[in-house]
């Protein structure tokens, strides 16, 4: 049974790809990383990893994905396995969807308290609450004290799961059409109210705009500290969704002659303002006026931004009073969802269509299977925090690096620069300026490198450290995903050969 879905109309289309990068990443991890790396200092290293290594990555992906379309793929393995022509480029090719399956299963969960708190927000249950009980009632949730965080989840997970099984037009593109909007009203609501946070007013003690110049005045102090770049590198590959899969997916149910050049520019320009733009003028200004920068330095530690997300900012809110308090937190719970699903479903695409290509299945059926690989593997995520950073780290950080490697290698040396620049560039709207095929073919591949090679001292330590038995959980999970998916393609492949044959 041939995928024969695609998309409705291009508005849809890039609705569905900026609310594939659009996510968690934009709200949460980007001001959180960018306070914890020194604000101004930040940007410039953050900017440079967007223009050397997002663009240019986003053009191969895109690329890889509307070629692999052609041939009937849409999952990495197989588009690679077209492309680079030798054996092992489709299990290299399995990471996409690897990264899918192990980074759904703990961002699924982190998008079920986004629903939790919108929900706490409009009954009001964080008015009247001091600082330290919305942090000891963030902690309870977490440490399982209740049976909440379990009933949220599986709403979010059966939510995905019936989403995805509506298909591409119907189920993606329309969540992406509601959603995309909606957050951006929200975020621009939320962000005027940051910006305009006057000092005295509400109980605040400095602007909001103190928080802004703290970010954006840039610093020059940090730009030779390799974390620094390391970080700003990690912040570009998760926020863009860039080694997983999941843009090769999206851009695989493209027609032949359809642009790519300026769609792939357009969603990657629209993530850029929501993170560089929205997302630093909510949470920084917000907590820095009531605050100062030292507290959201400290609140901002290990970079994920929950502490100041869901701890700190719902106190805050309630200082607005009862109407403002409840429409804030609903307005930004809300818009952290719809960043977060319009993302997960991304992340169930590749393994879908997968299934679909391969071995015949049916929608429904491909996207129920994918909530429940999601369920399980999330239940020692949800039980665990060690557990929860084992996945973060080793898909959600190293996996797309080690994929975009082997990615770009493959599009501009295997496939070939030539031939990738004629995918590139066919049917564009826009003409890509030239200098991108060098920049593809010769400064992404060193940049990543670089970023790989830099990242090599936190490998080791990870490998090092002692081994839990939430640690050994996850890690073995992990194995038997890769060596699953990679047993499916060898499967795949096989039933492919004697198909030929008959
Ligand atoms: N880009 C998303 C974010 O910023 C995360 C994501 C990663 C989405 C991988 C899809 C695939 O939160």
């Amino acid at each position: 049974m041939a995928n024969k879905e695609c998309w409705g109309t291009r508005v849809g289309l890039i609705l569905a790809m900026a609310g594939n990068a659009v996510g968690l990443g934009n709200f949460l991890r980007f001001p959180a990383q960018a306070v914890q790396n020194g604000g101004g200092a930040f940007i410039i290293p953050y900017l440079t990893c967007f223009l050397l290594m997002g663009l240019p990555l986003l053009f191969v992906e895109w690329g890889i994905g509307r070629h692999g379309g052609k041939f009937g793929h849409h999952s990495t393995p197989f588009m690679f396995d077209a492309m680079g022509k030798k054996t092992f480029w489709k299990y290299i090719g399995v990471l996409g969807i690897f990264t899918n399956l192990g980074i759904a299963a703990y961002y699924c969960y982190l998008e079920s308290w986004t629903l939790s708190w919108a929900w706490h927000s409009v009954v009001g249950d964080f008015m009247g609450k001091s600082q330290a009980d919305v942090s000891a009632f963030f902690n309870s949730y977490i440490g399982l004290e209740m049976s909440e965080p379990v009933i949220f989840w599986l709403i979010c997970l059966v939510l995905n799961t019936w989403i995805l099984s509506r298909g591409l037009k119907g189920g993606v593109e329309l969540a992406a059409k509601i959603g995309m909007p909606l957050l951006l009203i929200f975020g621009v609501v939320l962000a005027v109210r940051g910006i305009t946070l006057g000092a005295g007013s509400n109980g605040a003690v400095y602007d909001g705009l103190l928080g802004l110049n703290f970010l954006w005045e840039p610093k020059f102090d940090s730009i030779l500290d390799p974390v620094v770049w390391r970080n700003a590198a990690g912040q570009i590959f998760f926020t863009l969704s860039l080694g997983m899969g999941s843009i090769h997916c999206y851009a695989s149910y493209l027609k032949a002659k359809d642009d790519i050049a300026l769609n792939a520019m357009s969603a990657g320009w629209m993530n850029e303002f929501v993170e560089v733009v929205l997302g630093s003028a909510v949470i920084i200004p917000i907590a820095i006026g009531y605050l100062g920068i030292d507290k959201v330095v400290e609140l901002t530690k290990g970079g994920s931004g929950f502490g100041i997300g869901f701890m700190t900012l719902p106190y805050l809110f309630a200082q607005w009073g009862p109407f403002f308090s409840a429409a804030s937190g609903f307005m930004w719970f809300t818009l952290l969802f719809f960043a977060g699903i319009t993302s997960s479903l991304a992340m169930g695409t590749p393994c879908m269509g997968f299934m679909e290509d391969n071995f015949g299945w049916g929608r429904r059926k491909a996207a129920w299977t994918f909530g429940l690989a999601i369920l399980l593997l999330g239940i020692p995520i949800v039980l665990s925090q060690e557990a929860f950073n084992e996945f973060d780290y080793w898909v959600g950080t190293l996996a797309l690096v080690v994929f975009a490697i082997a990615e770009i290698i493959m599009f501009a040396w295997a496939f070939g620069m030539e031939k990738g620049w004629a995918e590139i560039t066919e049917g564009a709207d826009i003409k890509v300026p030239a200098v991108f095929k060098y920049v593809i073919k010769y400064v992404t591949p060193v940049f990543l490198l670089v970023v790989f090679i830099g990242s090599i001292p936190e490998i080791w330590s990870n490998l090092t450290k002692p081994i839990t038995s939430y640690v050994l959980i996850a890690r073995l999970m992990l194995l038997a995903v890769f060596a699953g998916v990679a047993l499916l393609v060898y499967f795949a492949k096989a039933k492919e050969k004697r198909e030929e044959k008959i």
